[in-house]
């Protein structure tokens, strides 16, 4: 498949057939998820392959209660918004497997030269780290889309990411960012329209 094939057939699968990932082709996809470019190279991240349903209940159903713990607002719509983001969110239970992504704050050349602590530098470079493991994500969902896999990047189930970190064993100063649900789809649904970015390039010539 042409990687451009790759790019512009990806689109968000969320619900899957039974047939169990074949975990060749999950390492496969994950290595070529560590070809991405990163700050320093630093590589600030770690996957995790979950294939164990009753787990993925289990993490499922936590995100529901930290999800319904949250006050609504007084609007007609807001228990039926509620609950639409909570299929959106839990929706990774029934993937035959969920790809969880932790990362590690990179240590930067400035701050062992300046008075400025890690968080001030993040945060004024706009978080290099979790721009490096988005990076790598792309990499992932291309990589699964050209092995046939569906794909579908969560970060709903991050309203129960404390204790989805303690089912997963991770632990300081790795943190749980995201999930990625894959499998093989079910069925294809019709490709999201994108902007034609082409039309609103803004050059400084
Ligand atoms: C950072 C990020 C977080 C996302 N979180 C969720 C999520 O929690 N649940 C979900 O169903 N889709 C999630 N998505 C998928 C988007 O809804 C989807 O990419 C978007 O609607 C565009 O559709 P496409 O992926 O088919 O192009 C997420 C995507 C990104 C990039």
């Amino acid at each position: 498949m042409e990687l451009s094939d790759a790019i512009k057939s990806r689109t968000s699968i969320r619900s899957f057939t039974d047939e169990k990932i074949n975990l060749e082709d999950i390492k496969n996809i994950i290595n070529l998820a560590g070809y991405a470019p990163s700050v320093n190279n630093y590589q600030p991240w770690k996957y995790i392959v979950i294939t164990n349903h009753e787990l993925m209940q289990n993490m499922a159903g936590l995100v529901i209660k930290k999800i319904t713990q949250i006050p609504l607002k007084k609007s007609i719509a807001a228990e039926n918004l509620r609950s639409q983001v909570t299929w959106y969110s839990t929706f990774f239970k029934d993937a035959p497997a969920i790809i969880a992504l932790a990362i590690i704050p990179d240590e930067t050349v400035l701050e062992k030269a300046v008075q400025l602590s890690h968080e001030e530098i993040n945060k004024i470079r706009n978080y290099p780290d979790i721009q490096s493991a988005g990076a790598s994500i792309q990499n992932l969902l291309l990589a699964a889309t050209e092995k046939g896999y569906g794909t579908c990047w969560l970060s709903g189930p991050m309203f129960a990411k404390t204790e989805i970190e303690t089912m997963l064993n991770i632990t300081a100063p790795w943190s749980l960012l995201t999930f990625v649900a894959i499998g093989k789809a079910k069925n294809i649904p019709k490709l999201k329209e994108k902007l034609n970015l082409a039309d609103s390039i803004e050059i400084f010539d």
